[in-house]
């Protein structure tokens, strides 16, 4: 296992740039698998989640091509309906395959998907969403066999605004006969670019964005080229970076409009954000950092995704802040490594009480999952001392180039093998 190393204490000045957006990417993979003209996919960061995903829908029998950001998609070669449970169980996107193959050839098959380990996470909305259109499910072994007809458009309730059965839904519907209506839909950006990748290869989408969505359904969907938008949580991630242990940092590619919880609990603690020119923001800390309250909510509300190294920056806030975790019943493993750095923070069930103005000692931590990763690097780079993160491999699944953009901001990140991983090497350069 690979961990990161922080060296504490740098003031980080400059520029960085935030990548493509990850949620944006995985769905429009799984999108493409609706059509067999190819399709374009733009400014696709290089993070381990795609990487999984372009595996899985090669498995498939995707054509994929990479050259840059780049993506080159061709379904029309698709031969498999499902790919290995190896592969399905590392990430969480896996489950958005389920809609297109449905949609286009009326089969999937699907192992129990992964992902963070940040609490329950059910699948229940996607199943009913899709048993709704006319998908019968039979299980065997771990596995899901799930087969239709031409699916069937319904009036599809959805007990609680989830991102992916939102997605899942949207994509079988686009093929579904007749209109889709899903209520009490997710409003989150990425559906939002969903359905404008799926407008542009011909779908028939209105009210994306709002909680309720329409798709009158197609006969076929047509290739198209599509620019991901940047990604919101590593630009969030860098405001929270720059506020902590900033001197005047600049973020590129950033849709200010998509962070407005994060802006106003920064300002609120003091912290200048500045959109300085279109897509770019500077942040300037608060000479006084003032604890502030969050509770994470579905957007528009302050992002979970956000939770994690929102609670660093609060350990160095003067006060006492309180954040209330309510959209994933574990998403405080993070909490641990903080503690053992010094943070002072009480966990009360889905609470946290953190006591600011801490001082933070480098220590060695483990990441458990990616954002819990990202609040450990954060409290690493405002530390005294060097941290070590074990299992860096929770960060390369959102952040990219994360050692890259911090090292240019004037810190010291590095990448560091275990011995067994050294040892390994060495054996194969003899072998
Ligand atoms: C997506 C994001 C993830 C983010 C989350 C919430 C991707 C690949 N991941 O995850 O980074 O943290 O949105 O913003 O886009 N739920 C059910 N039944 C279901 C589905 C969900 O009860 O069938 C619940 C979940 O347990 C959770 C809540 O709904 O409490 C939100 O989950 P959901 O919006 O589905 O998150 P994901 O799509 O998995």
């Amino acid at each position: 296992m690979e961990s990161l190393v922080i060296e504490g204490n740098h003031t980080l000045r400059g520029r960085v740039r935030v990548s493509g957006s990850k949620n944006v990417s995985l769905p429009l993979i799984a999108a493409s698998l609706l059509t067999d003209e190819p399709v374009i996919i733009e400014d696709v960061p290089c993070l381990l989640d795609v990487c999984i995903m372009k595996e899985i829908v090669s498995e498939i029998g995707m054509g994929v091509g990479t050259e840059k950001h780049n993506l080159y998609l061709d379904a029309s070669t698709v031969n498999r309906f499902t790919a290995s449970h190896s592969l399905i169980n590392q990430i969480r996107a896996s489950i958005l395959l389920l809609g297109p193959l449905l949609a286009r050839f009326g089969r999937a098959k699907i192992s129990a998907p992964g992902g963070c380990s940040i609490g329950s996470r059910p699948l229940d909305l996607h199943w009913k969403g899709l048993a709704a259109m006319g998908v019968k499910f039979t299980q065997r072994n771990g596995w899901v066999e799930a087969r239709s007809n031409r699916l069937i458009g319904n009036h599809i309730y959805l007990d609680c605004p989830s991102v992916g059965a939102t997605e899942n839904i949207m994509m079988a519907a686009t093929l579904a006969k007749g209109e889709t209506i899903i209520e009490n839909a997710a409003l989150e950006p990425e559906v939002v670019e969903l359905s404008g990748f799926l407008t542009a290869m011909g779908a028939s989408i209105s009210g994306a964005g709002t909680s309720i969505i329409r798709i009158k359904g197609v006969s076929s969907l047509k290739g198209a080229r599509y620019r991901v938008i940047p990604d919101r949580i590593e630009a969030g991630t860098y405001m929270i970076v720059a506020a902590m242990v900033g001197g005047g940092v600049i973020i590129e590619n950033v849709v200010l409009d998509h962070l407005k919880p994060l802006t106003a609990k920064l300002e609120e603690a003091g912290v200048q954000v500045v959109e300085s020119k279109p897509g770019e923001v500077t942040v300037t800390p608060a000479s006084f950092l003032q604890a502030v309250d969050i509770e994470t909510m579905p957007y528009p509300g302050f992002p979970t995704d956000l939770q994690p190294p929102f609670s660093s920056l609060m350990t160095q806030a003067h006060g006492l802040g309180t954040i209330r975790e309510t959209v994933f019943e574990n998403r405080f493993r993070h909490v641990e490594g903080l503690t053992r750095m010094g943070a002072d923070i009480r966990l009360n069930g889905q609470s946290l009480s953190i006591t600011g103005n801490s001082n933070l000692w480098g220590n060695r931590v483990q990441a458990t999952d990616l954002r819990g990763g990202a609040a450990l690097v954060l409290a690493a780079l405002a530390a005294e001392g060097k941290t070590e993160i074990l299992e860096a491999h929770h960060l390369d699944r959102g952040y990219e180039d994360l050692e890259l953009k911090i090292n240019n901001l004037g810190g010291n990140v590095y990448r560091k093998r275990s011995r067994q991983e050294d040892y390994a090497q060495a054996s194969a350069s003899y072998a």
